[in-house]
């Protein structure tokens, strides 16, 4: 696989071919701290389209727009409420995303034909040298959904991208190798389009830490929220087998549980996260191996129902309904 062609390690050069490669109307597959996104030029439409053909995800579905900091933010999005910059000044870069009025940047095939679009600054050193470098080259940004499949775990390592998409790719496409996400699961999707802001996807920037650190109150989302977002579908975030959430002991299935939680005669072990952080981390690339091992099952104790706690237990529900 490392001799692939779509794989790229990433120096100044290959950051540069990729900006370059974007800007010709290729893909690219580039890390961010949350999970690696399958980015295209934001304001070509022939080269959004491709995102959706290699996801297989229906078009109505919008991206989020990816920019290298809070003063592209007007280019995108207009009607900013103060708590919207607030919230951009305290956790950008890094793992959130805001729902904002678009301006004519953010056109139909980026926003499915919503007036609003999705702007997310990612911490991720290679993302933010990708970003700025395609800035320089284009007037645009860098649409990228997850690199998945419809439907599908998101990835959270290059070699996870490849195993999802390289038979979906072309050639002139690229897949940066930038190692393992730190975070390990997607952004905070804060919607900013109302006198307060409305959490529709939970994630590492939560609504406690909002609240303690910038005296924000954020609402949580009701399901029949008139827009679309992530795991709005039934089926989202799903392995191959069968995930079961609770304290139960199967034979023959994989376990995934806190360190401190032994693992029953019969089952196997495939994670022992330490704390919540690493849980987020590791739940991925452990749906990934279960299925690479062809588990039936994987039985998942719940982590407690705090902190990014909240956004794995949201994300191992909507697992558990995928199958
Ligand atoms: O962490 C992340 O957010 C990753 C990395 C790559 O940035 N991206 C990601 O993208 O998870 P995606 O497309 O897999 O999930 C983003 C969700 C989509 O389900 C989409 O419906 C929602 O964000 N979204 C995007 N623009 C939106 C908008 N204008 N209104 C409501 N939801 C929106
Ligand atoms: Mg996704």
């Amino acid at each position: 696989m490392s001799n692939s062609p779509f794989l790229s390690s990433c120096t100044a050069d290959t950051i540069r071919d990729a900006a370059a490669a974007l800007r010709a109307g290729h893909l690219v597959a580039f890390p961010t701290e949350t999970v690696y996104g399958l980015g295209a030029d934001a304001r070509n439409p022939t080269a959004v389209k491709r995102i959706y053909e290699v996801k297989g995800r229906p078009s109505d579905h919008p991206l989020i727009v990816h920019i290298s900091s809070i003063n592209q933010l007007g280019k995108w999005a207009s009607e900013i409420p103060d708590y919207a910059i607030t919230l951009g000044r305290n956790f950008w870069p890094g793992p959130m995303t805001l729902i904002l009025k678009r301006t004519d940047m953010a056109e139909d095939f980026i926003t499915g034909a919503q007036d609003t679009v999705g702007l997310r600054v990612p911490s991720d050193p290679i993302a933010l040298a990708l970003i700025q470098e395609f800035e320089k080259i284009s007037n645009s940004a860098i649409a990228a959904p997850s690199a998945n499949r419809f439907g599908q775990v998101s990835p959270t390592s290059s070699s996870d991208v490849y195993e999802e998409l390289g038979e979906f790719l072309a050639n002139s496409d690229i897949v940066l190798n930038g190692g393992n996400s730190s975070i390990g699961i997607e952004s905070t999707i804060i919607d900013c389009t109302g006198s307060f802001p409305t959490i529709l996807r939970p994630g590492y920037v939560t609504k406690e830490e909002i609240y303690l650190k910038l005296g924000i109150q954020c609402e949580e989302s009701s399901t029949q929220s008139p827009i679309r977002f992530s795991g709005s579908f039934e089926k989202h975030y799903a392995p191959n087998c069968k995930v079961i959430l609770g304290e139960f002991v199967l034979n023959g299935a994989g376990l995934l549980a806190l360190e401190e939680v032994e693992t029953p005669e019969n089952m196997i072990r495939l994670g022992s996260p330490k704390t919540l952080e690493d849980f987020a981390r590791v739940l991925y690339s452990t749906f990934r191996r279960a299925d690479r091992q062809g588990l039936a099952s994987i039985v998942v104790h719940p982590p407690k129902d705090i902190g990014i706690g909240v956004a794995i237990i949201e994300r191992l529900k909507k697992a558990e309904q995928g199958r």
